[in-house]
């Protein structure tokens, strides 16, 4: 009983925490917005064909389609794709949408090769059993001159919330573990960091353009300091300034690589 209420105080308070943050990164969906738009110019035509690989629930490719693209979604889980099919009838933008269930490495055979125009890897790379792999796949899915738009988890961050937070064994874990994790119980199986996601992507054929820093202080603000709308205003101009200092970059819980192939 001691426990079990324990847990759920624990779990209010990570849920009020998380209320005072921003849902989504403003930062990244500028960037996202900024790479389309250079794919439309490059096209010569508003709409485009959008690949979002791993996009799970589709938060991100319902957004994409809200601006009149075509976004197809390739996912291994069933759960995901369920949720995303409600989620884009909610919208209105089933005939925009489009879900297939798969995995990265089985994009050639999902997919016709060369078809994309963009191809949004978000979120994917920390999980799948061969990164360099599920690029290539990436990679051979656009046409040439299509772009990817690239967001990994960055291990210098993941150092840094670790000591703030005083859990000082799990950023000592991230600082010696080969893949960054910060601990057997961490979810993600790898993080990155500039060189290292930038050598992937150049591994995988690609020619990176743009390295933007995404979430440079929401999860280090205390609650108590992003409570209030004003708060909110004062943390999201934070982050879009901070996304334009390149010394602050290593600072970014995650980074957003543009890229072309
Ligand atoms: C952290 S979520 C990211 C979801 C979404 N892209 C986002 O940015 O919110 C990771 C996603 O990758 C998917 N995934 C896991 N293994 C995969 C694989 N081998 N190929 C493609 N997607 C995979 C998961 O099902 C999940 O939806």
């Amino acid at each position: 009983m001691g426990t079990r209420s324990t847990t759920r105080t624990r779990l209010e308070e990570r849920v009020a925490k998380d209320r005072g943050r921003p849902r989504t990164s403003t930062v990244l969906w500028g960037g996202v917005q900024r790479l389309l738009a250079e794919a439309s110019a490059d096209r010569g035509s508003g709409e485009l064909a959008v690949v979002d690989l791993g996009g799970g629930t589709g938060g991100l490719a319902v957004r994409v389609a809200g601006l009149g693209h075509r976004v197809v979604v390739v996912d291994p889980s069933p759960d995901a794709l369920a949720a995303l099919e409600r989620r884009t009838v909610e919208a209105g933008l089933s005939d925009r949408v489009r879900s297939v269930q798969g995995d990265a490495t089985e994009l050639s055979g999902l997919l016709d090769p060369g078809s994309a125009d963009v191809l949004l890897c978000h979120g994917v790379l920390e999980v799948v059993d061969d990164p360099v792999a599920a690029l290539r796949a990436a990679h051979d899915t656009l046409r040439p001159g299509g772009r990817l738009s690239l967001l990994v988890a960055q291990w210098p961050a993941s150092v840094l919330s670790r000591v703030l937070a005083g859990q000082l064994a799990q950023a000592l874990h991230v600082l010696s573990d080969e893949g960054r994790r910060w601990s057997s119980h961490d979810p993600l199986r790898r993080r990155f960091d500039r060189a290292s996601a930038t050598a992937l992507a150049e591994q995988a054929g690609f020619t990176v353009t743009a390295v933007e820093g995404t979430r440079t202080f929401s999860d280090l603000v205390p609650s108590a300091s992003a409570e209030s709308d004003d708060d909110r205003a004062l943390l999201q101009q934070l982050e879009s300034l901070a996304a334009a200092e390149e010394e602050l970059l290593v600072l970014a819980a995650q980074l957003h690589l543009h890229a072309t192939r």
